[in-house]
């Protein structure tokens, strides 16, 4: 059983990147608990945010539709709040091969835009960072904590060096810090524009327009996948937990699963779509970290957590989801 959740009634909360995918559904949660939630997004066009991501509390939500680099709003939006859930960033990790500078522009920079907003209101909101799996690089399996981070590609780099750099900022100017590493997210409200979108929504992106869903590795490679529901109680739980307070918790399943395994559920949910195996390539061979699965006993210890959502179910809604509404996605 999961510890009784802070209700967050009545908090001044502010989401970055809250028209995305883990922020939207955050706000969506938040706004139900009657949390006085802001928006800080920017909408770039090729990022995965989008208005209708909190069609169902667009009137329960401030939305500033702004870069985060913009100081002077940023440190507007910033004052007086009791949470800071900082979710903005590039997310996709092959947009570097063709350009690097999104990720410091939206990774690196707007990280320490939002760091020096603090600093120079005197804030001193609990601020959570969403991190990601990809930090640690290729390591042993379940990975915990304690693994020193060894990135890959340079999205992840940058998401250590802006942990690193909320890190440091907490420490010195005083305000409280969890550094959540996610596992892969899926569910609603992912954008599934292009294949840089999570693995698992691309994959019912494919099936449900019949297509064929494209296996690397025999689909071999095992993952931990959390449902997105599950993500924001996990978030939730570390923003309110004391004893997280300048902690690094894996946010995953912990539950390995092959991609061959969630491709054939996918085809089965959806109804449509097929298996290939493909050929990975030279560049590909060198990013991929080969199996990739957390060890959440942390989170689990800290926060009491537990996964509501399996995968069977999880497929289930999320392929309904995209069925209704693919058209708002494509
Ligand atoms: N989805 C996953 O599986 C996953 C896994 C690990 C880590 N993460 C991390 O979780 C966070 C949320 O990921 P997501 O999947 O929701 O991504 P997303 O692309 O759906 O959402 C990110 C949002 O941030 C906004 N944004 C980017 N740069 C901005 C800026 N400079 N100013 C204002 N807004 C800006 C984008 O417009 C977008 O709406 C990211 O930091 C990502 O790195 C996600």
């Amino acid at each position: 059983m999961a510890k009784t959740l802070k209700s967050f009634s009545g908090a001044d909360v502010l989401i970055t990147g809250g028209l995305g995918f883990v922020g939207s559904n955050l706000a969506i949660e938040l706004a139900k608990r009657k949390a006085n939630v802001t928006i800080i997004d920017s909408l770039r066009p090729d990022y995965g945010g989008s208005m209708f991501n909190i069609e169902p509390v667009k009137d329960r939500v401030d939305v500033k539709v702004q870069d985060l680099n913009d100081f002077g709003k940023t440190c507007e939006a910033v004052r007086g709040k009791d949470f800071i859930f900082h979710m903005a960033s590039q997310q996709s990790h092959v947009l570097w091969r063709d350009e690097p500078y999104s990720d410091l522009d939206d990774g690196i920079r707007a990280t320490v835009v939002l760091l020096e907003a603090l600093k120079k209101t005197k804030s001193e909101p609990r601020l959570v960072f969403g991190g990601t799996r990809g930090e640690y690089g290729r390591q042993k399996s379940p990975v915990n904590e304690n693994a020193v981070p060894n990135p890959l590609g340079f999205y992840e780099l940058c998401k250590l060096f802006s942990g690193r750099a909320c890190e440091l900022y907490s420490r010195t100017y005083g305000f409280e810090f969890v550094w959540a590493r996610l596992t892969n997210i899926y569910g609603p409200r992912s954008s599934i524009k292009t294949n840089a979108s999570g693995v698992v929504n691309w994959f019912v992106r494919l099936a449900l327009e019949g297509k064929k869903i494209p296996l690397y590795y025999k689909g071999g490679i095992a993952r931990d996948l959390l449902y997105a529901g599950d993500c924001v109680q996990a978030l939730l739980l570390l923003a309110d937990c004391a004893e997280a307070n300048g902690e690094i918790v894996n946010v995953g399943s912990g539950k390995p699963v092959t991609l061959l395994q969630v491709a054939e559920k996918i085809v089965e949910a959806a109804g449509s779509g097929s298996i290939e195996f493909v050929k990975a390539d030279a560049k590909r061979d060198k990013q991929e970290v080969g199996d990739a699965f957390l060890d959440v006993g942390k989170l689990e210890r800290l926060t009491g957590f537990r996964q509501e959502t399996g995968l069977d179910e999880g497929i289930r809604l999320t392929a309904n989801y995209y069925k209704k509404y693919l058209q708002k996605y494509v």
